[in-house]
């Protein structure tokens, strides 16, 4: 069948579909790829924000901590919760995702002060292994930290990271779904035989949550963050989450010991007394307009499921590979994705040699096209985000066919091979 065609069957048949009108999506003229960085602003957001600023902000003014505000970071904690196989009193809401991973692994540092060297990969998100760097550095007790190699850039063989552990290693943290080519650790087994070298394990969720489903639980993962700005459409820069296993919760220490960390912040005493639960990793106030407005993008995946999230994503990200065959690998694209979908998240990479500039011409279009926005990540990956609440067949099967476009014209010759700040 003509790939135009079956993408509209997909989507006629598309049991998500109804979602697309839940988020502010008015113009006809954008596609939009780049949820797995900035999702969508979902509607009843707009509503949420409103009302917390006029209503409670402008009336309640500090009577709404005790009347609701207080109570956020843990009422999205317990959701998303629910998003990652975890149970309600493992999760909050607090801090980055950068500053969380910090005070964790930090805190398996700590506790594993005999072990000395930290495990990660290549293809981590290089925020998250500065971390591990400055970690090092503070605790000045000879860390090394090992990363597991990528033969192709796109994957890491479980092996090649898992032989680098041993009796010596404290630490291991990977991306579970990594942020460029999208490749997907197995987390139970790599979880299980973490533990069998007497290792402690944090995932960074950021490119999973909303996307896959996660077990963290059903794994017996020790840790994780990650970011509710991608696929939880949380808005720019939204609060971060983080998760650790409630038999592990006592045993850990927080190196950041704001008053949200105190056993009872609001009792002021001059010596700090660590919370005995999850809100021991807490640092500060709650930013509750960030909490609030992540609440509804939550609600979104909770009501649509996982399970059906993830199949549409898999057919999604199948039938854009079925197009990039058909239409880019005959003009001189590679795939920068794994094809196994048991191994794939939901963005796709697709590498060029001129990537940056086709990317250019996708947001903006000389000739008055379609707009296309994708992001660029260096050297050579399009990265196109699949998020199955808002994203349609068709509009995988125009943007193939745009890119074919800009390609067989030579279109992105007109723009300046300069890179901007934000790609
Ligand atoms: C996998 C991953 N980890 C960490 C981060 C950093 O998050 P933050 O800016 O909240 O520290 C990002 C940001 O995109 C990310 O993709």
């Amino acid at each position: 069948m003509d790939m135009m065609k079956l993408a509209r069957v997909l989507d006629r048949e598309d049991p998500l579909a109804g979602y697309r009108n839940e988020f502010v999506a008015e113009d006809p003229n954008l596609i939009y790829l780049d949820g797995n960085s900035l999702g969508r602003l979902p509607k009843k957001t707009v509503e949420v924000i409103n009302h917390t600023i006029t209503e409670e902000w402008g009336n309640r003014l500090i009577r709404g901590w005790n009347e609701e505000w207080m109570g956020v970071t843990d009422r999205m904690g317990a959701k998303i919760a629910q998003l990652i196989g975890a149970r309600p009193d493992e999760v909050i809401l607090t801090d980055t995702t950068s500053v969380n991973l910090f005070k964790l692994a930090y805190a398996i540092l700590k506790l594993q002060e005999s072990r000395r060297q930290i495990v990660s990969d290549e293809l981590n998100f290089p925020s998250d292994l500065y971390i591990l760097q400055g970690l090092a550095d503070i605790f000045n007790q000879g860390h090394i930290i090992k990363l597991a190699r990528s033969e192709d850039g796109i994957t890491i063989p479980e092996n090649s990271l898992l032989n680098l552990v041993n009796a010596h290693t404290a630490l291991v943290t990977v991306t579970h779904v990594c942020f460029k080519s999208s490749f997907m650790y197995n987390m139970e087994t790599v979880t299980r035989r973490v533990h069998g070298h007497g290792a402690m394990i944090i995932w960074d969720l950021s490119h999973a949550t909303g996307a896959v489903p996660v077990d963290l639980n059903g794994s017996h993962a020790d840790m994780a963050v990650g970011c509710t700005y991608k696929y939880l459409n949380g808005g720019p820069g939204s609060i971060a989450y983080l998760y650790v296993r409630k038999d592990l919760q006592k045993q850990l220490f927080n190196p950041i010991r704001g008053w949200f960390a105190d056993a009872n912040p609001f009792e002021f005493q001059l010596d700090f007394r660590p919370a005995n639960d999850i809100h021991r990793f807490q640092v500060s106030s709650p930013p509750v307009l960030s909490a609030k407005a992540i609440e509804p993008g939550v609600d979104l995946l909770l009501h649509a499921g996982m399970g059906a999230v993830r199949k549409k994503s898999v057919r999604l990200t199948q039938y854009l590979i079925d197009c990039f065959d058909k239409w880019l690998k005959p003009v001189g694209f590679s795939l920068g994705s794994p094809r196994n979908p048991d191994y794939r998240g939901s963005h796709v990479s697709i590498r060029h040699s001129e990537a940056f500039r086709i990317s250019q011409v996708l947001i903006h279009p000389p000739d008055g096209e379609v707009i296309i926005i994708p992001d660029f990540r260096a050297p050579d990956n399009i990265r196109l985000g699949l998020a199955p609440l808002y994203n349609s067949f068709e509009e995988v099967c125009r943007t193939m066919l745009r890119i074919r476009e800009i390609v067989d014209k030579k279109l992105y010759e007109q723009v300046s091979p300069d890179p901007g700040k934000v790609t």
